[in-house]
């Protein structure tokens, strides 16, 4: 709350430092992964070279539950920040949504498209989540004015993989700046680090969750953000790799500052910006991230296919939730506006956009309106329909995945 006030006004923020391990959440700044093979460059790198960087590991910091038991846990929910990179605080936001999911009485998932209203099944049963049964993971997109959250030498230089990216462009997808540079032990010299996307740290975040042989039980992987956090979930359910094989994945997107469009239709006039208003990040016009699935780059980037990824955006389960009281305006570029002059009406429009698409409303998407709540991601989260997308969706986990893993 304290910080969104600030953002709206458009200042930045930064950490220095990063709020320890609790009872409850961990830092972890040990979760890794390597790149996909197939974006590891090539040119200029001799053969040596491009298999150190196959096994170089890439860090990506987290919050995350304290202590979890992968044997008992059946959801994951990734919380992903704002602006603000305040991880812990979506940590919590998830936590204390967690609490008051456990502590209710609805018994039943209803996963089908609802346009309004909110959690399905009766009063009187008992509980059906536990708290053990879910792990929150909240991933924190470093930028440059972190510098002291990630390790750094006398003059600045970072001095670990942890990846960082450049101000707010981790919410499209963009590439890290940090690390940048990998050192060769065979030579003993530093080389150019290759970028990593934040959708290709995401993929790895879905793939170590979705992994049967860590998480036996594992069933529901839900992706949620509130803010820029919610421009991120909607930006990689639309174009992100989702590698989670036989595991369904939710998007739950709250009060986003704007969406990445699905044709070249907005509600509002683009006469001051006819050349960008739907462009990435706004719309798939011109998309200029290096992030490539297999699936985008058989489609979009080779023939501009983009009806070949709305398709597949059609197919994902998406949740939208607005709140009623959201009025502040958050992005004020001409892009933004093009789409709606508050947040609330940035997603009524959106809204109208997918009802305007050949086929009409997606049946995978559901829109919820909630009462009372501003720009708050906690009274989102904590609403009872925004109770029912984190926790309450295939809660008996028979649901078969719609449109996941890289292949479709
Ligand atoms: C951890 O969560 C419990 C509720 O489960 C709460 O009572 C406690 O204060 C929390 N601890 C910390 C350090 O936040
Ligand atoms: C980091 O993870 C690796 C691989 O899982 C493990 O071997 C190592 O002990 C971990 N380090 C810390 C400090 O937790
Ligand atoms: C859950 O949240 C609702 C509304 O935010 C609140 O009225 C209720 O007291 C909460 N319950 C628990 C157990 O946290
Ligand atoms: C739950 O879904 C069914 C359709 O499967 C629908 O008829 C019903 O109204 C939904 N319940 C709520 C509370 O939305
Ligand atoms: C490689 O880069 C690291 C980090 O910037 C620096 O500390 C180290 O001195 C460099 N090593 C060489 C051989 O240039
Ligand atoms: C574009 O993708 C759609 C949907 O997958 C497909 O039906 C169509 O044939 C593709 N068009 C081209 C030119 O590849
Ligand atoms: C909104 O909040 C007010 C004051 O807290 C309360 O009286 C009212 O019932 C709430 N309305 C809804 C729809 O929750």
């Amino acid at each position: 709350l304290f910080w969104s006030g600030l953002l709206l006004l458009g200042s930045g923020s930064c950490w220095d430092w990063l709020p320890e391990t609790d009872a409850n959440r961990t830092l972890d700044t040990n979760f890794t992964f390597t790149l996909p093979s197939e974006v590891i460059p090539r040119d200029g790198l001799s053969p040596s070279r491009q298999r150190l960087l196959q096994k170089t590991d890439f860090q990506l910091y987290n919050y995350i539950t304290t202590g979890y038991d992968p044997q008992k846990v059946q959801r994951a929910v990734v919380m992903l920040h704002g602006l603000g990179r305040d991880a812990w605080g979506y940590w919590d936001q998830g936590y204390v949504a967690l609490l008051n999911a456990t502590a209710r009485r609805e018994t039943q998932s209803n996963s089908s498209s609802i346009r309004t209203g909110g959690v399905g099944g009766g009063e009187g049963g008992r509980p059906r989540l536990r708290a053990d049964e879910v792990v929150i993971m909240a991933p924190l997109f470093l930028n440059q004015e972190d510098s002291g959250c990630f390790p750094v030498d006398e003059e600045g230089n970072p001095t670990s993989n942890a990846l960082v990216w450049n101000r707010a462009d981790w919410a499209e997808g963009a590439d890290s700046i940090f690390p940048n540079s990998i050192y060769d032990d065979d030579d003993k010299t530093n080389f150019t680090a290759p970028p990593v996307s934040s959708f290709e740290a995401l993929d790895a975040v879905v793939g170590f969750f979705s992994d049967r042989s860590r998480f036996p039980r594992m069933n529901t992987i839900i992706i949620a953000g509130h803010s820029l956090g919610a421009q991120m979930a909607q930006r990689y359910a639309l174009i992100g790799a989702v590698p989670s094989r036989s595991v369904s994945v939710h998007f739950v997107v709250a009060n986003p500052g704007s969406f990445a469009y699905l044709s070249d239709w907005r509600p509002r006039s683009v006469q001051d910006c006819p050349e960008t208003y739907n462009n990435w990040k706004f719309g798939l016009a011109i998309y200029s991230q290096r992030y490539l699935s297999d699936f985008i780059s058989k489609s979009l980037d080779t023939s501009n296919n983009i009806s070949s990824v709305i398709d597949r955006y059609r197919k994902r389960a998406v949740s939208y939730l607005f709140g009623l009281l959201d009025s502040s305006p958050g992005d004020m570029r001409c892009e933004a506006k093009a789409q709606g002059l508050t947040h609330l009406s940035r997603g009524r429009n959106f809204i109208a956009h997918l009802d305007q698409l050949e086929g009409g409303f997606p049946s995978t998407h559901t829109v919820n309106f909630i009462p009372n709540v501003s720009h708050d991601g906690l009274g989102m989260f904590t609403s009872k329909a925004g109770l029912e997308r984190l926790f309450y969706i295939n809660l008996d986990g028979t649901e078969s995945p719609s449109a996941v893993g890289d292949d479709d």
